[in-house]
């Protein structure tokens, strides 16, 4: 066996399935060991939220941690962003001025205050009138030819985010930075912000047997050899599809 880099969203897709995580984690901890296997979690949680997960949860220590929906890289444990990372988002990105443009939507409502990070805007929109109010919000927003992304997940949760910073792009300057083949990159995830891991390029793609409408659209738009559609849950569908590409025995 080879090693790999292993990039996976946390809610809905690693976690999520108890049995199948337990599982999932003893075969990774042993790849890593063994192989030198890299296990990065990439999620839109703020460091709070992670924090507050990776206690219930248990989770392992991974070797970066991508936080903020690719707006924070955390590398070998440290608690301070990849300076190298925030100076790339940092060009053209102008928060106060997202803020006061998205205040004349009475639509969006702001996330709570551990969830606005420096590279990141976060509201909730319903999804009923999302399909209305984001294409009015981007041209809006084209008009301060601001360089940034939006980017709606689970039906509900609305991240702006400068143009540059996705959790894909955040997946790539780590595959570069150590060095791993796309071939021997692997991403994993179930919802709208994850479209970007499976985007950014021909990684090999797993989507979870639970994944949200929005990815599943995308995926049957975009289809392709190197993604696999699981069957199982979360870690359930990780482990089977690890396994499909040949990661795992
Ligand atoms: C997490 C974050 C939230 C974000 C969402 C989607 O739930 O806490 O701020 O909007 O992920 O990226
Ligand atoms: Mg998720």
């Amino acid at each position: 066996m080879k090693p790999f880099l292993f990039v996976t969203d946390l809610d809905h897709t690693f976690v999520g399935n108890d049995k199948a995580l337990v599982e999932l984690s003893q075969q990774l901890i042993q790849h890593r060991q063994q192989y030198g296997t890299k296990i990065v979690y990439a999620t839109g949680r703020s460091p709070l939220l992670y924090q507050e997960l990776q206690v219930e949860q248990n989770l392992l220590t991974p070797d970066a941690l991508v936080l903020s929906v690719g707006t924070e890289i955390y590398l070998d444990g440290g608690d301070t962003p990849d300076p190298g990372w925030s100076e790339i988002l940092s060009s053209g990105w102008d928060r106060e001025l997202v803020l006061s443009i998205t205040q004349q939507y009475p639509e969006l409502e702001l996330q709570p205050n551990s969830e606005q990070r420096p590279f990141k805007v976060s509201f909730f929109l319903e999804q009923t009138v999302a399909l209305n109010v984001l294409p009015q919000l981007e041209t809006e927003l084209q008009k301060y030819k601001l360089n940034i992304k939006l980017i709606y997940s689970s039906g509900i949760d609305l991240d702006i985010v400068p143009h540059t910073s996705d959790k894909g792009q955040a997946m790539l300057f780590l595959r570069q930075k150590w060095k791993y083949a796309a071939e021997r990159t692997v991403v994993c995830g179930d919802s709208g912000n994850d479209i970007a891991l499976f985007a950014a390029g021909n990684e090999r793609g797993i989507i979870v047997g639970n994944a949200r409408p929005e990815l599943l659209q995308w995926h049957n738009e975009y289809p392709a050899d190197y993604r696999y559609l699981a069957q199982d849950v979360c870690a359930g569908g990780i482990l089977e599809g690890l396994k499909y590409f040949g990661f795992l025995e």
